[in-house]
């Protein structure tokens, strides 16, 4: 067995500087959302390169429709569970809508309380060319981070809906520009998110960071899905860039139907899930 310092076969912790050198070697990039303790465990455990704990929490743990709502404070709650599994996996924090747009200020503060209070090693923010500064001035304090271009939630009310982007030559060359900026900035990695695949895989040609894509085809350097969506915790969505690897909404509905149905026929609890007072203890 070959001990990697990171990527295939890793037992090491994967950092910033691994993540960036998989590009260099080839070797593809695994990202994986996680929000709790039990899953992050399981991601870490299966041997993700990258736990992000994702502001998708609003959607797929919150309930709500959007990513909008999310709060740093939920962000720190989460990813601090989170931070206690990643034994191997670099744990990046994404950071929610309004922590970062104010000013550089704010970014930097709430970036720091990200690496203080919640444990994480990286942050991720959306934007590109319009982002640069803020960007810079995170790296600046040593805070790693990962940008994100093409459909980024956050924007959803100006977009108007999940909608492919870089479809048109206009939108292809303001990515293109964005992409470089990210970089130029000091990103260490770059989420290409609903990008045509191949404007993605140019983008992966010009910039010397990896990218990581969802939705956005094979030509990226590493891959990211969202938990809920590769187990099949929604039965609901079927999203065309998603491989769904499992059908947990299924399995964990028959359970509890299962469970239910012993509970009001009296066949659980048994004699043998019970205690006694005169057995051995
Ligand atoms: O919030 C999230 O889960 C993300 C990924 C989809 C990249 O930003």
């Amino acid at each position: 067995m070959i001990f990697r310092e990171c990527g295939l076969e890793k037992k090491k912790k994967t950092t910033v500087p691994c993540v960036a050198g998989m590009k260099a070697k080839g070797e593809k990039i695994v990202m994986l959302t996680a929000y709790d303790y039990p899953f992050g465990a399981i991601a870490d455990a299966a041997g993700v390169d990258v736990i992000l704990v994702g502001d998708s929490l609003g959607t797929v743990v919150q309930g709500n429709k959007n990513t909008i709502p999310v709060t740093m404070d939920n962000m720190i709650y989460h990813a601090s569970l989170v931070s206690r599994a990643a034994q191997t996996a670099l744990l990046v924090f994404d950071m929610p809508f309004m922590s970062y747009q104010e000013s550089v200020e704010q970014a930097r503060r709430n970036a720091g309380r990200a690496l203080k209070e919640a444990g994480a090693e990286a942050v991720k923010l959306e934007g590109g060319a319009n982002m640069a500064g803020t960007i810079g001035a995170i790296v600046k304090i040593d805070i790693p981070v990962m940008g994100h271009i093409g459909l980024t939630p956050q924007s959803i009310h100006r977009i108007g809906g999940y909608k492919v982007q870089g479809r048109e030559e206009a939108q292809r060359a303001k990515l293109l520009e964005d992409a470089r900026a990210v970089e130029d900035a000091g990103a260490f990695a770059l989420v290409l998110e609903l990008i045509p695949a191949e404007v993605a895989s140019e983008i992966t040609a010009l910039v010397g960071i990896p990218t990581i894509g969802i939705g956005s085809g094979p030509g990226c350097d590493g891959q990211v899905l969202v938990m809920h969506d590769l187990l099949g915790i929604y039965p609901e969505t079927k999203l065309r860039f998603v491989k769904q690897y499992a059908n947990l909404y299924e399995q964990s509905r028959r359970a509890i139907e299962e469970y239910c149905k012993d509970v009001r026929s009296k066949s659980f609890p048994e004699t043998r899930h019970s205690f006694f007072r005169d057995e051995k203890k």
